[in-house]
């Protein structure tokens, strides 16, 4: 028996919020792996081929993802881990604020994925990982925008490997408990609250950004071939309890 290959090695991988948080994390990894990554987000992105784009404004996905593609060719991968929330309770949230949060974390990652998915097939293999949140599972205060986002990126991911996988694109979803990031600097600037969410785990502590990185490279190697339309909640098994 063939053992299975984890490498990521040579792979293009787009990688959308890669200035800050979870997508910077991840494609410094990529990048010290062999990966050629192109990041995306309206920031700058130091350190790799970048592509500033606002993904929440749908009429441009279409140059962003041909703007992708000029730099190494098609990508292999594409991680979709832009995102946003605005954290306002179902009282308050405006129209706006609603519909910039579903742009952003639900329809870019669809419409980026169809934009790219074409490239992948044509080499018949490809793979796409979107981010989930706990809030794909659970209510939390503040959460009716983002929830219903992150929702509906846990059906998205698995209507993806629905239309895709035969082609050998597979895609699945990480669902991130807490890290520490720009996103989460109330949660984490509250010592309180970050230690309530990690006793809520069964580990004991908060997510590591370190600790997104084995489960991002599992879902983009041949060692994941069989598995798509899956939600990996990387949580410390905060849903667990
Ligand atoms: N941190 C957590 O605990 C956690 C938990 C569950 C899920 N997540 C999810 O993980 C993903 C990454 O979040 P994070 O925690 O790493 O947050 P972050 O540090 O705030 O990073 C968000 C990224 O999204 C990019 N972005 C925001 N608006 C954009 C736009 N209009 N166009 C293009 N890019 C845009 C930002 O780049 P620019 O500002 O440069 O555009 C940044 O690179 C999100 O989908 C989030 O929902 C995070």
């Amino acid at each position: 028996m063939n053992l299975p290959s984890f490498s990521v090695e040579g792979r293009i991988v787009c990688i959308t919020g890669a200035s800050s948080g979870i997508g910077k994390a991840l494609a410094g990894a990529f990048a010290v792996a062999g990966s050629r990554v192109v990041g995306v987000a309206r920031r700058n992105i130091d350190g790799m081929a970048g592509v500033q784009a606002d993904l929440s404004d749908l009429g441009a996905t279409s140059a962003t993802a041909e703007a992708v593609s000029s730099i190494y060719g098609a990508p292999d991968i594409l991680i979709n881990a832009a995102g946003l929330n605005p954290r306002k309770h179902a009282d308050e949230v405006t129209l706006e604020e609603w519909t910039r949060t579903i742009d952003l974390n639900l329809n870019a990652p669809f419409f980026l994925a169809q934009a790219l998915v074409e490239g992948m097939k044509v080499k018949g293999w490809g793979r796409i990982i979107n981010i989930a949140s706990l809030q794909s599972e659970r209510a939390f205060p503040s959460g009716a925008a983002y929830g219903a986002s992150k929702g509906g990126v846990a059906q998205l991911t698995r209507a993806m490997a629905e239309a895709w996988s035969s082609a050998g694109v597979t895609a699945n979803a990480i669902a991130p408990g807490f890290f520490p990031t720009e996103l989460t600097s109330k949660v984490f600037d509250d010592p309180q609250r970050a230690a309530q969410n990690a006793a809520q785990t069964c580990i004991g502590r908060n997510g590591r950004l370190e600790d997104l990185v084995g489960p991002a490279f599992f879902l983009s190697s041949p060692a994941s071939d069989y598995v798509t339309g899956q939600i990996l909640f990387v949580d410390g098994g905060y849903t667990a309890k």
